[in-house]
This record gives C-alpha cells, structure tokens and sequence, in this order.
C-alpha cells in the first residue's frame, strides 16, 4: 500500500485529480468508479479546473458511483445523483449516458443491483476514488459478520445516520437504506484511492490500514488489494507513524 501525507488540503486534492486525469489521458475510454461525502469535493473541483483549463476530455469516459440512497429522487439536493452533476458531471464534456449511479428509486432494488453488476463486469474499473466512514465503512458497506459480494440493499447504521443528518432538515428526512457497490466489486478495480481528511479519522484510518482484515471495519479489506493510493491530510494520518 502506498500512503501519502499532504500538509494541506489543496495538495491531497490536487495530487488525487492529477492521477484521474493521467489515467484517462492514458486511456481517453477509461472507467472511473467515484465517490461522494464531503472528502471528493476539493478534487472534483480540481478536476473541473483542469477541463477548463483544457488538460483533459472525459468524452469517451465511463463512471460508475459507489452508492445512492434508497428512497430520494436525482432531483432531491442530497441524492447522490444530483451531488455528482452538482460537483462534477455538469461541468465536464461527459455523455450523461456513460455516468452510471445505482438507482435509488428502482421497485426492485435486487433486479437493479444485478443490473449495474452486470455493467461493472462488463467495464471493469479502472481507478476508483473512495473516501472512509467513520466506522471504517466503504462506499456503504457498514461493518458486519457477512459482507455480500456485488451490489446490494443496506440498512445503515446509526452512526452513519448521524453523520449525515448535518446534510438534512431533521433525522426524519435522514434515509435509512441505500444501495451500494459491494467490497467485491470495490476491490477489483484496477487501482484504488483512498482519501482521507480530518482529525476524527486518524483512528479509523490507523485501523483500516495496519489492524486485523475484518468485515467489522470493511476498508481493512483493501489491504487485500495490489495497488492502494492512500492520501491522507496531517490529521487524518497524524496516528500512522
Ligand atoms: C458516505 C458515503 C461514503 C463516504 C462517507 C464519508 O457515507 N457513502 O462513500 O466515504 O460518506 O464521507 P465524508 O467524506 O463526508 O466524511
């Protein structure tokens, strides 16, 4: 596992959009697979700063999301599908059709987890951007005894709830199922980048990376996988050495 750790924000977010935007420079039909939360923010933009700046053309890219929540229409401002053209899809030269997201209205979620697997086996990924929960969950696979495979329906926590009330009205509004690419899937991306920020992560992070392999903190899964990028900020990485 390679880890880097930025003394600022700017830098962990620049560094991040630069290995995206070499790959598909490299490889103008490249598969993305993105992320949401607050971390991606600071890269997203960075990346749209380098498609103003003409560096780079997503017209042949194809992306897949990691989660949507269960229950939110695309119009609603905290779905995941409306973070992504809010931040990222409206202000590049991406088709809308080649921008994937798990379909959080769908009347059967199991059809629709099958159906954005079979799109994932048929485009593998090839850098994939993941940020961390707080209790060590990826994209949103809680901790757990069993992690399923592909994609799937999860109930989340309630410690995931309360991290993302800030984002609503009241705890009401706060969905409480969301489908999400499975570990699986996560890990056979070709490359993966973990982005960290914050002191309230040092712990997880410190956990996920050097403790046990376990289905309880799901992100120790990606010690498995061949080629992690870890970026942390000072604080996220101020309990790894
Ligand atoms: C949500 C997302 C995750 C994300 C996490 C952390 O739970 N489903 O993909 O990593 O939030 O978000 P933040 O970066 O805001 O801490």
């Amino acid at each position: 596992m390679e880890m880097i750790i930025f003394d600022t924000q700017q830098e962990l977010d620049a560094y991040a959009a630069e290995l995206i935007i070499n790959i598909v420079n490299e490889k103008p039909s490249a598969v993305l697979g993105l992320a949401t939360g607050s971390t991606p923010i600071g890269i997203y933009d960075k990346i749209v700063e380098s498609y103003n700046e003409k560096k780079v053309s997503f017209k042949e890219v194809t992306t897949f999301n990691l989660d949507e929540y269960v229950g939110l229409k695309p119009e609603n401002d905290q779905s995941y599908t409306y973070y992504m053209n809010k931040h990222l899809f409206s202000h590049i030269d991406i088709p809308s059709d080649q921008t994937h997201l798990p379909n959080g209205m769908a009347q059967d979620i199991e059809e629709e987890s099958a159906r954005y697997d079979t799109m994932l086996d048929a485009q593998p990924v090839d850098i994939q951007l993941l940020g961390l929960g707080h209790n060590g969950h990826i994209g949103f696979n809680e901790p757990d005894v069993n992690l399923p495979y592909g994609t799937h329906a999860v109930k989340l926590k309630a410690e995931t709830l309360e991290a993302n009330a800030r984002f609503f009205a009241s705890m009401d509004e706060v969905p409480k199922y969301a489908i999400t690419m499975g570990v699986g899937s996560i890990l056979k991306a070709n490359t993966i980048v973990l982005a960290v920020r914050g002191a309230d992560k040092a712990k997880i992070v410190k956990e996920a990376l050097t403790g046990p392999i376990t289905t309880s903190v799901p992100a120790s899964l990606l010690q498995t996988h061949a080629r992690v990028i870890v970026l942390l900020d000072r604080e996220a990485g101020r309990m790894m050495g």
